[in-house]
């Protein structure tokens, strides 16, 4: 267990390893170490052009004021100590490669080869990277689905409750708390199930690092039960790009069995930019955060009230809660359905970006989300209500046609994704990756094992997990979101002409 700097000897105001960082940056010195551009002093002049040269002086390596990301006992060590804090976690580690290295790592430390773990279908694709390398045998289990929104929430109790039940032998349980629509499932009653049957609970938290510091927020992972919690700080607070976090509470999971997976899947070279950014980060929300979250909710919510009153539109709010996967929503992501206006969601995207000057973070089928951070201004939020009234008035809507469109809605744009549901596993998904594959044409694939995950959006729920037996079902429900505008991501040949199989 790390010693508690941050509630005794340093206080939340404290930012010691950008200090440390700072000081270095500071102190005059011949550098005979990496990065090769020698703090700054050889670095090409267009680079240096776009983004100043200051930077590169920060752009430093492990040197002994700046501690060991894999084995800290200096500044490290006292600012993961204040996260830890900050974040209501008995210990967290820095990441420098997102909570893809998190979420490998957090399946690597609990999961031998040949182990069960408990997830939902829907997770990111770094549970399947975790379950590649780790050797781990996934018990998959669907989602809640909303057919009316087409949007998959998060697993339920009953379902985790039935899967514990089943197999009681798996040796964890994961998931994915936010959604990337902002839907929070039963963290808590999950955590309870979960140590019912000793298994820790890790939660994929990536779009929740905010969480612990606004009350008008969803539960944090961590204070609902969560075991591991693994965090994309640079999604939603102000880390740089793929600086993340991964916190535990309690022993269930062993620290020195995630310091161990961590050195598995992140550089020896860790960037210090991304680490002081951390540090930052975290300072940022322990003395400003309930009241920069306070001005952010206040801006997501009137934008949203403000979205619903455009004819055509409709936004995804808190009052939808109520069900078993969709206990509450995080009012900062903003999930506006855009089929009343008579265009796909994909559509909606390219006319607000490239003619609107707005852009979302994520486009779907029916609809666009935005994520709405202590980063953006009012201008924003208002540059976003005025392009959608824009669109709105593109498209000709009226709340007349509005009511009309929504009556002819093609019944095919719902797919009701149990209908994805594969027939059978036959090999894990490590075993597959490893495999000799072949590209075939999609007509001599039914019957053959998936060497891919396939996963089409809307809904996002994979059809097909490397291992897998490919069903003439799961191929013509592939082929049906093609064909209404759909995408599908993870297969070598995105039009679906062939598939890749495992040689067996
Ligand atoms: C649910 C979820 N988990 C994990 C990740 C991976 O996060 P990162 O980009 O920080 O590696 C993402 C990224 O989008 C995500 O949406």
């Amino acid at each position: 267990m790390q010693p508690d700097f941050g509630r005794v000897l340093n206080p939340q105001t404290e930012t010691p390893l950008l200090k440390a960082l700072q000081s270095c940056v500071q102190k005059p010195h011949a550098p005979f170490y990496t990065p090769g551009h020698k703090r700054g002093q050889g670095i090409p002049a267009s680079l240096a052009a776009l983004l100043g040269a200051q930077v590169f002086q920060a752009d430093l390596p492990e040197l002994p004021e700046l501690d060991n990301l894999f084995a800290p006992q200096g500044v490290i060590q006292e600012a993961q100590a204040l996260a830890a804090g900050a974040f209501g976690a008995d210990r967290t580690w820095f990441l420098t490669n997102g909570s893809t290295a998190g979420v490998i790592a957090a399946i690597l430390a609990t999961c031998n080869p040949g182990d069960k773990i408990i997830l939902p279908r829907n997770v990111h694709q770094s549970a399947v990277s975790g379950l590649i390398l780790s050797g781990a045998v996934p018990i998959f289990i669907q989602p809640d689905y909303d057919p009316t929104l087409d949007l998959a929430h998060s697993l339920t109790p009953a379902a985790i409750a039935e899967a514990l039940a089943q197999h009681p032998d798996a040796k964890a349980v994961l998931m994915v708390y936010p959604t990337y629509y902002g839907v929070c499932g039963d963290v808590a009653a999950i955590a309870q199930l979960a140590h019912q049957h000793n298994m820790p609970l890790l939660v994929d938290e990536a779009h929740g690092a905010h969480f612990a510091f606004h009350p008008e927020l969803p539960i944090a992972a961590l204070t609902a039960g969560a075991d591991l919690v693994v965090q994309s700080t640079h999604k939603v607070l102000s880390a740089m790009t793929q600086a993340a976090m991964l916190h535990t509470r309690g022993d269930r999971v062993k620290g020195d069995r995630i310091s161990k997976a961590l050195q598995l899947v992140q550089s020896t070279s860790p960037s210090y930019l991304l680490l002081a950014s951390l540090d930052a980060a975290r300072h940022q929300m322990a003395t400003q955060g309930k009241q920069l979250l306070e001005y952010t909710l206040q801006l997501a919510d009137e934008a949203r009230s403000r979205l619903d009153q455009i004819p055509g539109l409709s936004t995804l709010k808190p009052e939808q809660a109520g069900t078993a996967g969709f206990i509450a929503l995080d009012r900062t992501r903003l999930t506006v359905t855009v089929t009343g206006l008579g265009i796909s969601g994909f559509a909606a995207d390219a006319i607000l970006n490239e003619q609107l000057g707005v852009t979302a973070e994520l486009p779907s089928l029916q609809h666009l989300t935005f994520i709405v951070s202590v980063g953006n201004t009012s201008a924003d939020l208002e540059a976003l209500v005025q392009a959608f009234g824009a669109l709105a008035a593109m498209q000709g809507e009226t709340a007349e046609t509005q009511r009309r469109r929504e009556k002819q809605r093609p019944s095919s744009l719902i797919l009701h994704p149990l209908s994805f549901i594969p027939p059978s596993s036959l090999l894990t998904p490590r075993d597959a990756f490893f495999a000799a594959t072949e590209a075939v044409p999609v007509a001599q694939a039914v019957n053959r094992i998936s060497a891919e995950l396939i996963c089409p959006y809307p809904p996002g729920i994979p059809v097909l997990m490397p291992g897998e037996v490919i069903s003439a079902e799961a191929i013509a429900s592939l082929q049906t979101i093609l064909a209404i505008g759909g995408t599908i991501s993870g297969c070598a040949d995105s039009s679906l002409g062939t598939l890749r199989i495992v040689l067996c």
